[in-house]
């Protein structure tokens, strides 16, 4: 049969191209079914992108799900021959629940599973295959490489207060400012070290030994620096960068793990590493390193491509409106970026100064973060009450210092709670208040209101509010009182993960201009 490619979708073409590669590396295609016990699901919920998923009664009365991932299923169908090489790839449908949709999306996934005898070689040539693989649909992409053992070990042993999981998190979204605060600590100041390494992997080799030389069993025997020398003789070398942001679960990762993105096109559009952890947690002495790829981030990826590599001297940057865009305003101002306020221009929402290839939108302090993590914006500012009810998929750059208020439970004056009722709380950060009152393990009714908070309990709507107090006014005028400050908040310079590695001298440059004011307002 012959077919005639001008027929083929994009997605189909792209799907060839990855299964004629794997093909050739000698991976054997793996086919399996739609469904699969809903079991294996609820025992490795936090493998998972999202816990949602969809269940049905099977024959026999079992639960069963639609898959929302593969990995799973290919483990635990796989032999175990920890002195072998099994190589394995698949293309199938899962059915993953969506976020932003508030839906299910059914989604086509390719990626390789190796199991195994799993060393070195097999680590660094598993990278190489899947720079192939995105070699074969663009040339415009990078490949992150990070180390868990390394941020592991790094982050347990700086960590007196059991905040390992937070500090992993910091690193990331390259959040410095919440690291400088353990700072004085050999550890944590290796980590920052670095967390500052960006580039080829060329470069970088030398200069995470000597971050590492005080470590003596990282610098002497340490696999990942060797992968990184093997990664650095490859034809590949100038497409693989060191990023010790990429990070992964450390329950189910271990060892390497890797990202990779396309210029263009907002978020990872592959993510693998090893992951012996989970083979363990199923019962397999065999290691294993695998990758998938998210083929509907790359439906449209040569438009967005072009259109990158068109804009690809332009920085754009979103700015709030409002209270925080004036204080923001000032801070470019004084750091020399043309920067005009968004009242003297008309409510002209967006302005671009062809001589410094700045554009800059101003939105509402809200979406902010949703320009930036869609990579429509590279850097903006954004509240930290923002970064944390939205939890975007971005850098958090640095602390801006300005806009600073609290994120605070506030309740009529003289209120007592009664601690055998529900209590009722309204609020705009319905993730900011679950959690808090979670973590207080206090049963309550949130009501979720867009603004002007302080009416409710006021008209009895609500017993307590959980807003942001600035200068206090509003609480005091409204007859309220703080009963307890949850967490202090302030302005963050925030940077599309993409565009950091795409335009990073530009964005970096901004950045530096921004720290040096910052700095000096400390
Ligand atoms: C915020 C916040 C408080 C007020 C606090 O509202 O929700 O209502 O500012 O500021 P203060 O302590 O300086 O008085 P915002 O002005 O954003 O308006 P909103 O109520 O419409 O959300």
């Amino acid at each position: 049969m012959i077919i005639n490619d001008s027929v083929m979708l994009y997605s189909e073409k792209m799907i060839f191209a990855l299964r004629e590669l794997f093909l050739e590396d000698g991976f054997i295609p793996y086919r399996m079914s739609r469904f699969e016990e809903y079991d294996l699901y609820a025992n490795n919920k936090e493998f998972l992108i999202s816990d949602n998923v969809i269940t049905f009664t099977g024959a026999g009365g079992k639960l069963m799900a639609l898959k929302p991932d593969v990995t799973l299923s290919i483990i635990k169908n796989s032999k175990d021959l920890p002195e072998e090489l099994q190589k394995v790839f698949y293309n199938e449908n899962v059915y993953r629940y969506s976020k932003e949709a508030d839906t299910f999306k059914e989604i086509m996934q390719i990626g390789a599973e190796i199991f195994g005898r799993v060393d070195t070689d097999v680590i660094c040539s598993t990278i190489l295959l899947a720079a192939k693989s995105l070699n074969v649909l663009t040339d415009d992409y990078v490949i992150a490489v990070s180390n868990l053992d390394i941020l592991n070990f790094l982050v347990s042993k700086s960590d007196d207060s059991n905040c390992a999981e937070e500090m992993l998190r910091a690193v990331s979204r390259k959040n410095d400012a919440y690291l400088s605060e353990f700072s004085g600590k050999h550890e944590v100041d290796v980590l920052r070290k670095l967390l500052q390494i960006h580039g080829p992997v060329k470069d970088a080799v030398s200069e995470i030994e000597k971050t590492l030389e005080s470590f003596e069993g990282f610098s002497n025997d340490n696999s990942f620096l060797k992968v990184l020398s093997r990664l650095s003789e490859s034809e590949f070398a100038e497409k693989i960068f060191v990023d010790f942001s990429v990070t992964d679960d450390m329950n189910y990762y271990n060892g390497t793990v890797f990202k990779g993105y396309v210029n263009g096109v907002a978020g990872a559009v592959l993510s693998g590493g090893q992951y012996d952890k989970l083979m363990k947690k199923m019962g397999k002495r065999s290691k294993a390193v695998g990758f998938g790829i998210y083929t509907d981030k790359l439906e449209d990826a040569d438009s967005k491509t072009e259109k990158a590599q068109a804009d690809k001297d332009y920085i754009n940057i979103a700015v709030p409106k409002g209270r925080l865009g004036k204080k923001v305003f000032d801070v470019f101002t004084a750091a020399g970026i043309k920067c005009p306020t968004e009242i003297d221009a008309n409510r002209k929402l967006i302005f671009e100064d062809k001589n410094s290839c700045v554009r800059f939108f101003w939105v509402k302090p809200t979406d902010v973060a949703k320009y930036v993590e869609k990579g429509v914006a590279d850097i903006g500012v954004a509240g930290k009450d923002i970064l944390l009810e939205y939890e975007p998929d971005v850098y958090e750059i640095s602390d801006l210092k300005i806009g600073k208020c609290n994120m605070v439970v506030a309740a009529p004056k003289g209120f007592c709670e009664n601690p055998n009722k529900t209590l009722v709380v309204a609020t705009k950060f319905e993730n900011i208040a679950t959690d808090y009152y979670r973590n207080l393990g206090r049963e309550i009714d949130l009501i979720r209101l867009n603004g002007s908070i302080e009416v409710a309990p006021i008209l009895g709507l609500s017993d307590v509010i959980v807003d942001i107090v600035e200068t206090g006014k509003t609480l005091k005028e409204n007859n309220l009182e703080v009963i307890d400050v949850i967490t202090d908040i302030s302005a963050r310079l925030i940077a599309n993960k993409t565009s950091f590695k795409f335009k990073n001298e530009a964005v970096s440059k901004v950045v530096a201009k921004i720290s040096e004011i910052t700095e000096e307002k400390q």
